[in-house]
């Protein structure tokens, strides 16, 4: 009998968040059942600190639908399992995690919603080893958790870099420009590659197809052949060169077991090469934060609903350790197990790392066969 249940949204936010959040308290209320919001992720889970939801007139769970980022906040430093902390003067790492359990425990909840990416579901995935009623909703803008076909963020970001590109186009146009954006999703070219083909981009440049730029200058070449003195170039910031490396901005401080390496400027590396190399005008914009941020598409929001109601509804069948995904369209479950794959040990690194089990793009998927068809440079 499910009587009580708590929420916690983990990792780097995104739009879509609090549709999710609504959601599981609508279905839960529908039910009769308590919800519960962590604060700030596994920071909260960490420190006991919850907050009723309640979508009751003027309670935290109302009107939430349109509105970007998390009520519950979101952490990106919170590996419970690998925690760091302050030991007489000395940063040491330690496996907190039987604290949260206990914490879940002793307040009586009977499951855990993770909303989070592939290192949220990792610990996740770790807590359900240790005797915890967790099921898992997948989020990343990068959409790249494994074992489901969409990620709920995602397709906001799309939107938010396709909407870039419409302007890119007509300030590019008017000053026979090349035009660059970069985008995120860290070792994934989802985003680029989809908002290249609905932004009607000439290039684009992934993480999974290390990139000749010659390929891209013949393909600029080729369009001022026709007459079109302006490109416009998508560039994920997890793409690399051909021999050579991905490029790095700083180091990011999320702690031990995850990946602290913050990815971005390549964007201007390959504008100012595409400069040289064609001597066309070229300028970078990095978009950044604007494609986590604010409202949600229609699109997120029903994803996002759909994820938290059969959150809810597996919890009322009592099927936890599992992520519920999408799978031909179709809401489904798929064990925790099979999400973290070959990272297995408990405790060892999560995150975007090498170790996690990502889902990148695959030249066979129709994406890539899409945009080869109707002309887009990758890069190859
Ligand atoms: O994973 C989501 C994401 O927005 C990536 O696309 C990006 O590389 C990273 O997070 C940025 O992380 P941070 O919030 O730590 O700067």
């Amino acid at each position: 009998m499910i009587k009580k249940v708590a929420i916690l949204a983990n990792g780097g936010d995104v739009s879509g968040f609090n549709a999710v959040i609504r959601a599981i308290v609508k279905t839960a209320e529908n039910k009769g059942i308590e919800c519960y919001g962590f604060i700030d992720g596994y920071n909260g889970l960490l420190k006991n600190e919850y907050e009723k939801l309640s979508t009751a007139n003027d309670e935290s769970a109302s009107g939430i639908l349109p509105k970007g980022g998390s009520i519950i906040g979101s952490s990106t430093n919170a590996n419970v399992f690998n925690y760091k902390v302050e030991e007489n003067g000395q940063i040491v790492y330690k496996d907190l995690s039987d604290i949260c359990v206990e914490n879940v425990k002793k307040d009586g909840f009977d499951c855990l919603f993770t909303l989070g990416g592939d290192g949220t579901q990792k610990s996740a995935r770790d807590f359900s080893t240790k005797g915890i009623n967790v099921i898992g909703i997948p989020k990343t803008i990068d959409n790249d958790v494994a074992c489901t076909d969409i990620t709920f963020g995602y397709n906001t970001a799309v939107s938010v870099a396709t909407e870039a590109l419409d302007r890119l186009h007509t300030t590019g146009e008017t000053h026979h420009r090349i035009m660059v954006l970069e985008v995120m999703g860290r070792y994934a070219g989802w985003i680029a590659l989809e908002s290249a083909i609905a932004g009607g981009a000439d290039i684009a440049l992934i993480p999974e197809i290390p990139y000749d730029l010659n390929k891209a200058v013949e393909k600029i070449n080729a369009r001022r052949a026709k007459g079109k003195n302006f490109s416009i170039v998508v560039v994920a910031e997890g793409a690399a060169p051909k021999d050579g490396t991905i490029t790095v901005l700083n180091t990011r401080n999320n702690g031990s077991g995850v990946d602290n390496t913050k990815l971005g400027g390549v964007g201007q590396v390959v504008a100012k090469q595409l400069e040289e190399l064609t001597g066309l005008e070229a300028r970078n914009t990095t978009l950044g934060y604007m494609q986590r941020g604010g409202t949600p598409t229609a699109f997120d929001r029903v994803l996002s609903t759909k994820y938290g109601s059969k959150a809810m509804e597996l919890a009322l069948e009592g099927e936890f350790g599992v992520l519920a995904v999408i799978k031909n369209g179709k809401l489904d479950s798929v064990s925790l197990e099979d999400v973290v794959g070959n990272n297995k040990k408990i405790g060892a690194v999560s995150g975007n790392t090498a170790e996690s089990n990502l889902r990148k793009v695959t030249m066979d998927d129709e994406l890539v066969k899409t945009a080869r068809n109707i002309g887009i440079c990758l890069g190859d």
